[in-house]
């Protein structure tokens, strides 16, 4: 017996009941996969469509089976209803990487309540840690539903080098096109992202999804994880404010982030004192809860270290006095 390989629940063989019927909408399924990331890459390569869903990292889609099993055997991306992300393929402790993302977007889901994507632990025939996510832009009659991501929404065009520039946009520009709602979840997502280190949210790790009523709104997030475990980035991928309060300032200089600019892009935002109170709130001295998740997550010795150190390191700065 261990944790639950999705919510990490004690005492479970594999999944707990709960998750699996999330994740799968059936019981008994394995955590241990019947192939192999190469099965996975395979499928890729000979079906480029597989392909479509952008992003610097590798990551193939996987489908449903009978039985109890999920199968890399699909014809094309329509059949997918999983995303699996294979291990780094370089940087810092790259087998960590699954780890990594799954307990990161296990606390933003249940420390935070911040709406994310379905997620689980998995490991390939060979033992090697997977990442599976559900997807949510397929509703539960398997219908595709519109997604588009901020590079999109905002009109940032890629550069010289087919790349999105990380300066195009500050998130105070999300501003202009989430809801009030949609607000309070994105600064949510900010500081949750400050505190574990994540410094890869860029604009195509935000997306809004087709709501059942037609609308558009910001989608459940995803690829959060703490960049920090593998390679030394900024503490935050885009500039908080229209100013560019970090990347406008002079070579060598560092902006050290509060939680007062968290608030001040709130009040930019129009979200209410009461209301900002209650958000920074949520977050203040749950460092030991993140810390107790971590140690239960599937993170290595050394892993575990490095994002505990992350967290106490960005605890103690965001909400010095
Ligand atoms: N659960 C999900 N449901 C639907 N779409 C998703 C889901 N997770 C990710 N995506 C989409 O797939 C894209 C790639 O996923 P993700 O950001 O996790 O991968 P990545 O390769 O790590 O990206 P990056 O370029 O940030 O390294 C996302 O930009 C998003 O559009
Ligand atoms: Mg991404
Ligand atoms: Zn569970």
């Amino acid at each position: 017996m261990g944790n639950c390989f999705s919510c990490l629940k004690d005492n479970v063989n594999g999944f707990c009941s709960a998750c699996e019927k999330r994740l799968f909408d059936r019981s008994k399924v394995n955590p241990q996969l019947n192939f192999n990331w190469e099965d996975v890459s395979k499928v890729i390569d000979g079906h480029p469509a597989g392909f479509s869903i952008s992003g610097v990292q590798t990551k193939g889609f996987i489908g449903k089976a009978t039985g109890t099993e999920l199968s890399p055997n699909l014809k094309d991306e329509e059949n997918s209803i999983y995303i699996i992300k294979p291990i780094l393929s370089r940087f810092d402790l790259p087998s960590d990487s699954p780890a990594n993302e799954h307990v990161t977007m296990q606390m933003a889901k249940q420390l935070y309540r911040i709406k994310t994507a379905e997620c689980c632990f998995m490991k390939f025939t060979n033992g090697t840690p997977a990442h599976v996510t559900r997807r949510f832009d397929y509703n539960k009659d398997e219908e595709k539903l519109n997604q588009e991501d901020f590079a999109s929404i905002l009109k940032v065009q890629k550069d010289n080098h087919g790349k999105y520039k990380y300066n195009a946009k500050s998130y105070e520009d999300f501003g202009d096109v989430l809801n009030s709602l949609n607000k309070v979840e994105f600064i949510k997502i900010l500081i949750f992202n400050f505190l574990t280190g994540n410094g890869d949210a860029h604009l195509k790790n935000f997306s809004f999804l087709e709501t059942p009523d037609g609308d558009m709104q910001l989608s459940p997030a995803y690829d959060l994880m703490n960049t920090k475990i593998h390679v030394n980035d900024s503490p935050i991928a885009l500039n908080l404010f229209l100013e560019f309060e970090r990347t406008s300032l002079p070579r060598g200089q560092t902006y050290t982030y509060t939680i007062k600019d968290f608030i001040e892009l709130a009040r930019r935002f129009k979200i209410g004192d009461r209301l900002v109170k209650i958000i920074v709130n949520d977050f203040e001295g749950t460092d030991d809860k993140m810390k107790k998740m971590i140690n239960k997550s599937f993170l290595s010795n050394t892993a575990k270290k490095k994002y505990i150190e992350t967290v106490d390191n960005n605890f103690a700065q965001l909400f010095k006095v």
